[in-house]
């Protein structure tokens, strides 16, 4: 069994071993409550008014990611110590919380992502590889950003090579097409270039407000049982590879992931993501969307 965080702070001689290309945060007031005493070695909780400052930075940046989201990533981005993966850039929001973590953390490393940069379903027509570039230039600091413009069904003897070059990934952000067929794809790439020990983050995996693709395509991915569970962040489910010689209980036998899992089959989900899917264009959604952007901000804050 991992230790609490709290056993391993009080003992740090049975301390477990930190899995590789992780900071350890040794003070228990900076441990996240929501991971407590479900890792060994936990990102911390950071300040609100650095979140704030970070979210505002981000904010004008095109994308579907919201404020727990964006913090959860920037939180990663602050606190894992080797190169980080992203699959689906879009125009570069995600990349810029990761960025702007990695400058303000000091680390020189590499990140890399992977984007066809071009006709997006939702955004419409057109190449924006040039708008993703420009929008992550001014967070781009100190750290190798190398951009792959291919598909990520096409990506793996490119990212095998750079995996090889740096090190491997510590951590990989799973965020391209959400369908079944691709997220099944994604995953398993992930599972082949994430070190021992890293973590994979998959978004919108989890949705009260619908079903969706992502949890069923992660569940049916046998490379991802011995995973453990670390958390959830609104719809990132977060996930980590067991180091040499450790074995977890599986995220798959999670109390809330069997939960989701459970809602997302029921006609209800089904029909709640098609009306959630009419009305998000509409003067309507986009009232809730900002609604709901202030009340998680206001809850970062405070957190
Ligand atoms: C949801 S968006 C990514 C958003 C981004 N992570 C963010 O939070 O700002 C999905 C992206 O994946 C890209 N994409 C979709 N299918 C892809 C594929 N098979 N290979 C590479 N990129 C893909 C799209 O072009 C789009 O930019």
């Amino acid at each position: 069994m991992p230790k609490a965080a709290s056993d391993r702070v009080n003992n740090e001689a049975d301390a477990p071993v930190p899995p590789s290309g992780w900071v350890v945060y040794p003070a228990v007031p900076s441990v996240s409550r929501n991971l407590q005493n479900v890792m060994s070695f936990i990102p911390p909780t950071l300040p609100g008014a650095e979140i704030d400052q970070m979210l505002e930075r981000t904010e004008s940046i095109p994308g579907w990611l919201n404020v727990s989201e964006r913090s959860i990533l920037y939180t990663l981005g602050r606190s894992t110590l080797g190169p980080v993966l992203e699959l689906g850039c879009f125009k570069g929001k995600s990349t810029s919380c990761f960025l702007l973590a990695r400058a303000r953390s000091q680390f020189r490393t590499t990140h890399v992502v992977v984007d066809v940069f071009k006709d997006h379903l939702d955004a419409g027509r057109g190449d924006f590889e040039n708008l993703f570039r420009e929008n992550v230039k001014p967070f781009v600091g100190a750290t190798d950003l190398r951009v792959l413009r291919m598909s990520t069904f096409d990506a793996g003897p490119a990212l095998e090579k750079i995996a090889v070059e740096i090190g491997g990934f510590s951590g990989v952000f799973v965020d391209a097409d959400h369908s079944y067929p691709s997220v099944l794809k994604d995953g398993l790439l992930a599972h082949q270039l994430v070190l021992p020990g890293g973590w994979i983050a998959f978004h919108d995996a989890m949705r009260w407000e619908g079903s969706t693709s992502v949890l069923p395509a992660c569940l049916d991915i046998p490379e991802l049982n011995k995973y453990r569970f670390v958390g959830l962040h609104s719809s990132i489910l977060l996930i980590q590879k067991p180091g040499a010689g450790e074995s977890f209980k599986s995220w798959k036998d999670h109390p809330t992931i069997k939960a989701f899992s459970v809602w997302g089959k029921t006609p209800m989900a089904s029909a709640i993501e098609m009306g959630t899917g009419l009305i998000m264009g509409s003067k309507l959604g986009k009232f809730f969307t900002k609604a709901r952007q202030i009340v998680q901000r206001a809850n970062a804050s405070n957190s």
